[in-house]
């Protein structure tokens, strides 16, 4: 458990945000590239439920994760689906995609020095999130967390040509990685110069998809914002 991202609610919910904004949306077929594939079952669920006929390529820098994942995908005879690499999408040359999703690691703390350093997000926590926002994909499929400086991440957005074209909220506990006392603290000294919003031992987790579309009519960013800082 030490090892492997293991937050079940969580996963879920991004499986599931997947589902509802990605998948279902692919007519034709479609490349997908993923930052931070954890165990795999995020994406393995998701494929076992719904049809698409297009390559998932995943990075994940977790070796244990990494072969987990590949024994799944293995199982459920998705290697044709789904391919993921134990690299770094940012050491790479980027693969050409449709999409680019992720649960991004978004811990904000002093250092990295954490119970899983892979889950560092930079000392305000949305450091990977916005650096996600600048690679170009037109479409951006990312949780973002309300203790995660999510202005920052609403703006970088906006900068680089991105609408919100839907979202959304799920309540969430402090978890056992955000719960560690080092990375609580910084939460908290987060939330004095409202870059962290949180409202007892919850905050919200939102997936959003943001599009790079200078046509689309949707833009959500102001209830996002509003959403986000109202704990
Ligand atoms: C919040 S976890 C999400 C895991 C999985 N997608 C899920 O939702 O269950 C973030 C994952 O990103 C991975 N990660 C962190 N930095 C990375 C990087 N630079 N390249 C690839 N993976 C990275 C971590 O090892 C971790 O598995």
């Amino acid at each position: 458990m030490k090892e492997i991202f293991f937050c079940p609610e969580e996963s879920n919910f991004y499986s599931n945000c997947l589902e509802n904004f990605v998948l279902r949306d692919c007519q034709t077929p479609e490349f997908i590239v993923e930052f931070g594939s954890g165990d795999g079952s995020p994406v393995i669920n998701s494929l076992l439920r719904n049809k698409f006929e297009g390559l998932i390529q995943g990075y994940e820098l977790n070796t244990a994760a990494w072969k987990t994942a590949n024994s799944t995908i293995d199982e459920y005879n998705l290697t044709n689906k789904y391919i993921i690499h134990n690299s770094s999408l940012f050491d790479f040359d980027k693969p050409q995609a449709n999409y680019l999703v992720a649960n991004p690691p978004y811990l904000p703390a002093p250092d990295n020095d954490i119970y899983m350093p892979l889950l560092f997000g930079g000392i305000d926590g949305a450091t990977i999130t916005n650096e996600l926002l600048s690679l170009g994909y037109e479409n951006v499929l990312v949780l973002v967390s309300s203790f995660s400086n999510p202005i920052s991440t609403i703006k970088k957005a906006e900068d680089n040509g991105y609408n919100v074209n839907n979202f959304v909220v799920l309540p969430l506990k402090f978890g056992c990685y955000s719960s560690e006392p080092k990375v609580k603290e910084h939460i908290e000294k987060l939330r004095k110069n409202e870059m962290a919003f949180y409202s007892g031992d919850y905050y919200f987790l939102a997936g959003v998809l943001f599009k790079n579309n200078q046509k689309s009519e949707i833009d959500l960013s102001n209830e996002l914002a509003q959403v986000m800082t109202s704990l």
